[in-house]
């Protein structure tokens, strides 16, 4: 059958899926598709299989034209990209890549929380531009984690896995909130839940986002949320940009509302929120939490496993609904 791929990803994914003895066709542009283009290289192609990035849009218009849809895999564990009621409606399968991603994401949080904390990019750009002219007591200070409090919204897999490093490697105490606890999280780490995100909020040093892109977390992070974070503490995004208010964000920033932020996705990518890069206490990244080779390979294999499942008459491995 007929597997269309939106954009070069790892080898092996597509290895598995042409030895399993599928047609693939991966899009020759070599950059994001819009979705003019993605609706009509699939009304073109007419796949019994679409493998999506996170940035393509898969709404009505691409399942009205990929008729022979029977899987969309998604590369990515989140899938707020896809219109999952209209898949249902017409009876196709959408998965994800959880578990394989789960380490990589969680060590660029670890990443992001350091450079920050420890003015890791401020330093480095000082010091390239051969601003260091001698050691100094007060230079470019810092905050320490051991002792401090990591707040996660959110206690996935990923959330789980940045406090078990936080608590494990730092000696950081750890609190959560989420739509429900979490005992395995508490056995490990000692993390106290918080039925409510405000207490996290104003409790915490760091505060690392891991909730899903959902309507109900769509700016779970505004002003007012901004406003109840300790003057000292670090806001820290590997999840969705649209969780934060990013314009509230800067200006927090700006203003001293909040010491710093460190963030791997954004509102608008690829666009950032007017003067976000001109700050120093921000650190920012392009979207590259998963960016391991592990990772990204092991997400295009599972991917694929997932394609080659329900190409066969048999269940999804990763089904999100
Ligand atoms: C990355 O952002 C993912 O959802 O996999
Ligand atoms: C993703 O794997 C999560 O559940 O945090």
């Amino acid at each position: 059958m007929k597997v269309y791929i939106t954009r070069e990803i790892p080898e092996s994914g597509v290895s598995m899926l042409r030895d399993a003895g599928h047609e693939v066709i991966v899009s020759s542009k070599n950059d994001v598709l819009t979705h003019d283009e993605l609706v009509s290289e699939i009304a073109k192609h007419n796949p019994d299989a679409l493998l999506s990035l996170l940035n393509d849009t898969v709404d009505r218009a691409v399942f009205d034209a990929g008729k022979n849809l029977k899987i969309c895999a998604n590369y990515a564990v989140g899938f707020n990209n896809i219109s999952l009621d209209i898949a249902r409606a017409r009876n196709v399968v959408i998965t994800n890549t959880p578990d394989v991603l789960t380490d990589a994401v969680a060590e660029h949080t670890i990443a992001l929380i350091l450079a920050v904390a420890r003015r890791i990019v401020e330093s480095d750009m000082y010091t390239r531009q051969g601003k260091y002219t001698g050691w100094g007591p007060m230079l470019f200070l810092g905050t320490e984690l051991k002792g401090k409090k990591l707040g996660l919204l959110g206690a996935g897999r990923i959330g789980s896995r940045v406090a078990e490093i936080a608590r494990n490697g730092f000696g950081m105490e750890v609190c959560y909130y989420d739509v429900k606890e979490n005992p395995l999280l508490e056995k490990s780490t000692g993390a106290k839940f918080c039925p409510s995100p405000d207490t996290v909020l104003s409790e915490s040093d760091v505060v690392s986002v891991h909730v899903p892109l959902l309507p109900s977390t769509q700016h779970m992070i505004n002003a007012d949320h901004l406003k109840m974070m300790k003057k000292t503490a670090y806001l820290i995004n590997t999840a969705r940009g649209p969780i934060i208010d990013e314009k509230a964000l800067v200006e927090a920033l700006k203003n001293g509302v909040i010491r710093g932020a460190a963030l791997d996705v954004f509102e608008r990518e690829p666009a950032l929120e007017d003067g976000l890069s001109e700050l120093p206490n921000v650190v920012i990244t392009p979207h590259t939490a998963s960016a391991s080779e592990t990772a990204r390979r092991a997400m295009a294999e599972v991917a694929a496993k997932n394609i080659i499942a329900v190409l066969s008459g048999k269940a999804p491995l990763n089904p999100v609904q």
